[in-house]
């Protein structure tokens, strides 16, 4: 053992006293340097996302579908590698929480590119709750720990869920057979919001990425699941592809194209190959490696941009602000989260821990008379042009937009058996929640459908006559 400033240390496990029984010394560096370092081992948890398991790999380009809309380097040719992390993780609970809760689960991917770090941040479903940005923390707090009892609250899920239907499409999904998959393995993955591509002439489409998971059916469970997979080699490999909508077929579409709580139907907007990812490696250390790990829906490369995503738009700010808080201002010069294509030249400098990223001696202001270290790209990677036209800035009203319609045709597609179980699975919740929660929420699935409300409805009255025990609060 030595400390961490190599001096040897000559005893692992006795402290310094005063004879046999104490008390310890106060010149004992090494006990409270212990003691010390062990009283900061934790980093704040992901606010949400908290438990999660990761993995290492590649990706690899199988079509050359995508390069007519994208001019990424990353897509560019069939055959190129692409190094990845990926991170799966539930939403809702805490680091210490059970990986088989119902709810959505995260799927991030980050490609280590020739042209940088490209973070696709996305879900295990295609929709999400809200769709104003303004929207998520209330409606993660509704999710979370009641603020006074600190335990979790059925009725202020429900309160939330039905003051505002636009969260009846994913609600749909999770508590259908979806909300539980089986491992993370066995899961398709969405980037859920709505981008835009970028091809070499600069024309632009706007897009949804989807990963299809590669896996056939297997009985374990997510995070022991995906590391026993890969220890064994049995390497789980997702395909990506793409949905496009032209300019014009976004302005003309139905539905907004940019509200998350909506899906581009498949039958309207084919999927497009794009390439494979295999995750191949586990972590050395779930710390460093993972718990470290941060991404953020903002970290693009040039060929994938923003469209007016108002979701999207929010996560650009709130995930390097969450990441600053939990791990550091330079959380960026961890390893793991490194771009691979060095050296960088950003024009922000020092900030705590700081030990790489500070230019050596170039002057930090610019523009300046002796080293011209900062100028233009060569290549011109500014944004594409898009035109706006001049138009109201207003905090427009949000959840008045259609939010039946698609979870309508989404409880159709489900048969007899998936619906009874969707049916009893937000009873079970239901039966938890004040009467008058209880009844907003059957109302609101009676404008999605009247099997839907009777479903719930008969199922929260059968699991009413058989307690006999009384009701919770
Ligand atoms: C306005 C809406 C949203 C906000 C403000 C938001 C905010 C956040 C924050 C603060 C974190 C924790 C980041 C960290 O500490 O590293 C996080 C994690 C995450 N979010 Fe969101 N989020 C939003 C919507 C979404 C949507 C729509 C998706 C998917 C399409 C998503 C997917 C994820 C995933 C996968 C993680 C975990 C990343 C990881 O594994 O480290 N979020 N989000």
């Amino acid at each position: 053992m030595t400390t961490v400033l190599a001096n040897p240390v000559g005893s692992v496990t006795n402290s310094l006293t005063v004879d046999k029984y104490g008390p310890i010394l106060l010149q004992d560096v090494n006990l409270l340097e212990e003691l010390a370092r062990f009283d900061r081992e934790r980093i704040p948890e992901r606010v949400v996302h908290a438990k999660g398991s990761g993995a290492f790999g590649e990706f690899v380009v199988t079509s050359k579908n995508i390069t007519k809309y994208c001019k990424a380097d990353l897509f560019n040719e069939v055959g190129k590698v692409t190094p990845v992390a990926v991170r799966f993780s539930t939403v809702i609970k805490e680091r210490g929480s059970t990986d088989t809760e119902r709810d959505l689960r995260g799927f991030a991917t980050k490609f280590y590119t020739r042209e940088g770090n490209y973070d696709l941040v996305g879900l295990d479903v295609p929709v999400f709750f809200v769709r104003d940005p303004f929207m998520f923390p209330k409606f993660i707090h509704s999710q979370k720990k009641n603020p006074q009892t600190g335990l979790f609250d059925y009725n202020s899920r429900w309160d939330f869920i039905s003051l505002r239907p636009e969260t009846l499409h994913v609600i749909t999904i999770i508590y259908g057979d979806r909300g539980i998959p089986n491992g993370f393995r066995h899961m398709n993955g969405f980037g859920t919001n709505t981008f835009k591509l970028v091809n070499s002439k600069g024309k632009c489409v706007y897009n949804k990425f989807h990963w299809r998971t590669n896996q056939v059916t297997d009985p374990d469970y997510a995070a022991h699941d995906l590391y026993d997979a890969i220890e064994r080699k049995k390497y789980p490999s997702w395909t990506l592809y793409i949905q496009v909508m032209s300019f014009d077929e976004a302005d003309k579409w139905e539905f907004n194209p940019f509200d998350d709580t909506k899906i581009w139907p498949e039958t309207d907007f084919p999927l497009i190959e794009v390439g494979r990812l295999t995750l191949k490696r586990n972590q050395k250390n779930f710390f460093a490696e993972i718990e470290q790990l941060a991404f953020s829906p903002a970290n693009l490369v040039p060929g994938i941009e923003f469209s007016p995503d108002k979701i999207l738009n929010g996560r650009i700010v709130a995930y390097s602000d969450a990441q600053r808080h939990r791990i550091g201002a330079n959380f960026d010069l961890i390893p793991v989260n490194q771009p691979m294509v060095q050296p960088v030249h950003p024009t922000i400098r020092d900030g705590p821990m700081n030990t790489s990223m500070n230019e050596g001696s170039m002057p930090n202001y610019y523009p300046n008379s002796f080293e011209l270290n900062i100028r233009d790209h060569p290549k011109k990677y500014n944004e594409s042009r898009q035109y706006v036209k001049t138009t109201d800035i207003d905090r427009f009203v949000s959840d008045d937009e259609d939010n039946y319609t698609q979870v309508n045709q989404l409880y159709l597609s489900y048969s007899a058996d998936e619906r009874k179980r969707l049916h009893k699975n937000i009873a079970n919740d239901l039966y938890f929640c004040y009467d008058f929660i209880a009844n907003r929420v059957i109302a609101e699935l009676r404008l999605v459908h009247e099997d839907y409300a009777n479903g719930v409805y008969n199922e929260l009255k059968s699991i009413r006559n058989s307690k006999v025990e009384s009701k919770a609060p």
